[in-house]
């Protein structure tokens, strides 16, 4: 599957996707397991190594399944844990892993627990956080500024405010409580016996409340984790811990502890300066993102991503780039969601094949393990008329018809409608046409995947100085990494004289890159 003496994790190529979404088996109109399943040979060709799974709990669907009614369940119309141990198995037949949302901060307000816990001399009262006084923890920030504009709720049959960090209706568990603790633990060894490899720690800075604090990555949270990373080495080695943690780099980086916390961290901190890179023609912020980026305990590793199932969070950046950043890239205030904008990579880049190519070059080449979002790779639409963030979660379109061969049910069924505009709809974008033609985007998407060095992976990195601020030159042990984040043709040093991939050409150590094209240097 991969280099032996790393983990596998650290060379993998992971691909997030929705199942809701994805492919739907039994034309109810809702994707399921089986249709997913029925896709691994796709995932396989395009070289996909690893695949997440967004939350499969049974829901009411108010957050996209972020709101768990039961840990130890599948949701009906997913299908059931045959199912799901089938594509654990048919994955892995395809040298495919598979990682799922793990939700550890809170539960539908639907799930038992809760609404045990609601009723007055309940035993379960304190599986979840409550008060009498709705100042308390009045320095933890509101996440979800659009909709919220404080994190407690008064339940009436309780008598008391409940704390949520989320949507009112997704109170948080309460980790004070050692019965909470367990419970989880418990939920996570149910998943992983049935050969998961890996869990995606959902909204995980939130675990416990302090007062005096921010109620954000506190140590309780941290022990917790490590409890948890213990487990994980014991019972189950080679599982991979993913942190979802939307934090500055200093944060972040407590989530790897000693290498013995989380495997694995999104870096949130570098997403949105790449996008901030392309609309200001100056990769300096990349590069001083970068630079800045602190190194990480052996056996850890980045997540890199371009986008996601959320809004494009702009929380990591100053108030002067989240300016600049909505200006270029929502400039319809329907495309804003909380503090970010609900869109998919290729409308926020007009279409542009050669920033979306340059974007994903990148991507692949950045420290860390490159996670891709489904779609993105035959350039996929976003539909901001849909609520929250169903815009940009709409049908997989693997053919040009109407319905683009997600579902055979009547369209008026399908759960979101798939994307019909004149640019992005499935006539224009679809998997099957751009799988028959050797210049569509899927296509170059696929070979850079099939070129990208291991050494992506692994290989230390340091940033260089090409001498031009629109270029970006990072070296990845023998390899380098050149990108143009301008619309003018660059000519720059950054010595090595060894092509592996790009669009750029090398003479002795200057290199020649056209407007957003990019090179990979290196032994080839
Ligand atoms: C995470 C998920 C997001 C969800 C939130 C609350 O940030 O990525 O989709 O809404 O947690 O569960
Ligand atoms: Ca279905």
């Amino acid at each position: 599957m991969s280099d032996d003496s790393e983990p596998w994790y650290r060379t993998a190529v992971f691909y997030e996707v929705a199942v809701h979404s994805y492919a739907d088996s039994n034309g109810d109109g809702i994707g399921d397991l089986q249709g997913l399943t029925e896709r691994l040979a796709y995932l396989e060709w395009l070289g996909i190594t690893a695949i997440w799974i967004l939350p499969i709990f049974p829901s009411p669907m108010r957050d996209g399944g972020y709101d768990v009614s039961d840990y130890l369940g599948i949701r009906p119309e997913f299908g059931d844990f045959d199912d799901f141990r089938t594509l654990i198995e048919q994955a892995h037949r395809r040298g495919i892993r598979v990682i799922t949302d793990f939700i550890v901060n809170h539960t539908s307000n639907q799930h038992p627990w809760f609404q045990e816990a609601r009723l007055p001399g309940s035993r379960k009262r304190d599986w979840y956080v409550w008060t009498d006084d709705p100042s308390t923890y009045s320095e933890a920030r509101v996440i979800f500024v659009d909709t919220h504009t404080s994190n407690w709720a008064w339940d009436e049959v309780a008598g008391q405010y409940y704390w949520h960090r989320f949507f009112d209706h997704q109170p948080d568990l309460n980790y004070d409580n050692p019965a909470v603790r367990d419970a989880i633990a418990d939920a996570m060894r149910f998943w992983l016996d049935m050969g998961l490899d890996g869990l995606r720690l959902d909204a995980v800075p939130y675990l416990f409340e302090r007062e005096g604090t921010n109620c954000e990555n506190l140590p309780e949270t941290h022990a917790y984790l490590k409890e948890i990373r213990s487990m994980i080495d014991d019972e189950y080695p080679g599982v991979v811990l993913l942190a979802e943690a939307n934090q500055r780099p200093e944060d972040l980086l407590a989530y790897f502890g000693d290498g013995d916390e989380c495997h694995m961290a999104f870096n949130f901190p570098i997403m949105p300066l790449l996008f901030l890179a392309v609309a200001s023609d100056d990769a300096t912020v990349v590069a001083k993102e970068l630079a800045a980026t602190p190194d990480i305990p052996r056996g850890c590793q980045w997540s890199v991503f371009l986008r996601n199932h959320d809004e494009l969070t702009l929380e990591m950046v100053t108030s002067t780039q989240r300016a600049a950043l909505y200006d270029a890239y929502a400039p319809d205030p329907a495309m804003r969601k909380n503090v970010g904008i609900r869109r998919r990579l290729a409308p926020l880049l007009n279409g542009d094949r050669r920033k979306i190519e340059l974007l994903h070059a990148v991507l692949l080449s950045l420290p860390g393990s490159p996670v891709m979002y489904y779609g993105d790779e035959i350039g996929m639409g976003d539909d901001i008329v849909l609520p929250d963030r169903d815009g940009v979660r709409t049908p997989m379109q693997w053919n040009p018809t109407p319905s683009a061969g997600w579902s055979d049910a009547d369209p008026t069924h399908f759960y979101l409608p798939v994307v019909s505009d004149d640019a992005y709809g499935p006539n224009r974008v679809n998997v099957h046409d751009e799988r028959a033609d050797e210049h569509s985007l899927l296509s170059a998407v696929r070979n850079l995947i099939a070129m990208r060095p291991p050494a992506f992976g692994t290989a230390a990195f340091k940033v260089l100085n090409p001498g031009d601020p629109r270029v970006l030159a990072i070296a990845r042990g023998e390899f380098t990494v050149a990108a143009n984040f301008s619309s003018a043709p660059l000519t720059v040093r950054c010595g090595t004289d060894s092509y592996v991939a790009g669009n750029g050409t090398i003479k002795g150590n200057s290199v020649s890159l056209p407007p957003y094209g990019w090179l990979w240097m290196g032994p080839a």
